[in-house]
């Protein structure tokens, strides 16, 4: 049906470039309209300040003008370096699993691959280019005053994998426990009891929630102790009923661009693929865990496609370690299957957008619940479900249901996605100024003051009674 034929296109590594191939004329109107749209959020958000103040008398902060009207003030703490730093001196012992030393290397985004902007980025250290990322931010000031969210730099993940196996629960939890002794002392903090202060955290909310009952995975207790219950926590996956103020943000893909020509380039060459294949799915099996079960029906069922290509990673296929091979895979897909594993969410749903496939979700745990920051409310538009109980019954056939989307539907679906890379990308901290584009940090950024906002009217609000 959507079997375009395959035609010659150029593999992704050859082509980034950084001239936007959009035409002028587009460009001009676009340009019109941006800033018509711009003048009447300007005026629209300055009617509400002055609304705003008339009513609550909530501190409004100064010099919002310094900040490219793209997000509010932030303050970063000045966290002794045992806490984010300090630690990567250790980096081979970092996790129980990697040397993490090449991938902490370049403020988290890992070593370069051969074309710029692309690196081979480490799922979980998402924290450390969440820190690069504000430190260089245009919205970020040196005087608390002035600041609507404080952001403490704890590089958590990558302390939680390197005491996963620490026999003693004291010394596991010591550092979080000292962490949140030192702000606890802050003068910020008592201000708003620490609710206009977040953390970000490259690896899931459940290594950070140990339970008292059930078997020890490793986890510490960061994300229970009462103080950081306070704050906003943004993680890369939300524990799905108990995670109140935690925030899923995008794991960290390959694409660090530092400029809107740079995405505009991306997008384009990800438009213009030709997709030889149906559906792909790049992992493995996990042989004993029942939770992860329809992973065994997708493999068997892709492999017994010849619309499907399988890249078998349980097995051991080398592509699985080589960050273009998968996006190669991924960009001459139209879907791609996005399995739960070890835990709901996979960084492959990030590496699929990035490639203009769309992802084929089994749980809804996997983004919906999840990334609600990022993705459409209509998950429909984007995004295939098929629940994994009915696979795992046998009473759906994956290929069967991917056939029977309208070949029309599925451009337009394409489309969405495409559009969504900008806001699920990590732009390069170092890019001077702004980057050009909203990317996975900004739209952070913008919920948290959202969020901050709602908490003081309503604490003000119940004042006034
Ligand atoms: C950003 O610039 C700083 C200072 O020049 C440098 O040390 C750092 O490695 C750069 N980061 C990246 C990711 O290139
Ligand atoms: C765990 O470590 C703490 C701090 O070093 C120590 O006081 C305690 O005795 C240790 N507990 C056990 C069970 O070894
Ligand atoms: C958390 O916030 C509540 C108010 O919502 C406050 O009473 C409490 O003291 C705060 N906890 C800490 C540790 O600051």
């Amino acid at each position: 049906m959507y079997f375009r034929k395959p035609s010659p296109t150029p593999p992704l590594h050859s082509l980034p470039s950084p001239t936007p191939s959009f035409s002028k004329s587009k460009h001009i109107i676009n340009n019109k309209f941006r800033y018509t749209l711009f003048l009447s959020l300007f005026l629209a958000s300055w009617l509400l300040l002055l609304l705003h103040h008339h009513f609550h008398f909530t501190p409004v902060p100064k010099h919002t003008t310094t900040c490219h009207g793209s997000g509010p003030l932030f303050y970063i703490y000045a966290l002794p370096s045992r806490f984010n730093l300090g630690l990567l001196q250790r980096c081979e012992n970092l996790n129980i699993y990697t040397n993490m030393c090449p991938h902490v290397a370049n403020n988290g985004l890992g070593q370069p691959l051969s074309t710029p902007s692309w690196y081979a980025t480490h799922q979980f250290i998402g924290e450390m280019i969440v820190h690069a990322r504000l430190q260089n931010h245009p919205c970020r000031t040196w005087d608390p005053h002035a600041a609507r969210l404080f952001y403490v730099p704890f590089y958590g993940g990558l302390h939680a994998s390197s005491v996963f196996r620490e026999a003693n629960l004291t010394l596991r939890d010591a550092l979080a426990v000292d962490l949140v002794a030192f702000l606890q002392s802050q003068p910020w903090w008592k201000r708003h009891h620490g609710k206009d202060h977040f953390v970000a955290l490259g690896r899931t909310a459940w290594d950070f929630m140990r339970r008292e009952e059930g078997p020890d995975f490793g986890a510490n207790i960061f994300l229970n102790l009462p103080t950081v219950r306070n704050m906003s926590v943004l993680t890369v996956e939300r524990h799905p009923w108990q995670g109140h103020n935690q925030f899923a943000i995008p794991y960290p893909s390959y694409f660090h661009p530092k400029s809107l020509p740079q995405m505009l380039t991306l997008q384009d060459t990800i438009r213009q693929r030709a997709r030889p294949h149906l559906f792909s799915f790049v992992g493995g099996t996990r042989p004993n865990l029942a939770k992860a079960k329809v992973r065994d029906h997708i493999v068997s069922q892709c492999g017994a496609s010849e619309r499907c290509v399988l890249v078998p990673c349980t097995s051991g296929d080398a592509r699985c370690h080589n960050p273009m091979a998968v996006l190669e895979v991924m960009s001459k897909s139209t879907f791609c299957l996005q399995a739960p594993g070890d835990s709901f969410t996979r960084r492959s749903t990030f590496d699929s957008v990035l490639a203009g496939c769309i992802p084929v979700f089994f749980s809804e745990h996997t983004a919906y619940t999840q990334y609600t920051w990022y993705f459409p409310t209509k998950r429909d538009t984007y995004s295939v479900f098929i629940d994994e109980r009915e696979v795992n019954e046998g009473k759906k056939k994956i290929e069967d249901v991917l056939l029977g989307i309208e070949e029309e539907e599925v451009a337009k679906m394409r489309e969405v996605v495409i559009g969504l890379i900008p806001k699920l990308t990590y732009a390069h901290p170092n890019a001077s100024g702004g980057v050009g584009f909203e990317d996975a940090v900004d739209v952070a950024l913008q919920r948290l003051s959202r969020l901050v906002i709602m908490d003081q009217t309503k604490s003000v609000g119940s004042a006034d009674i």
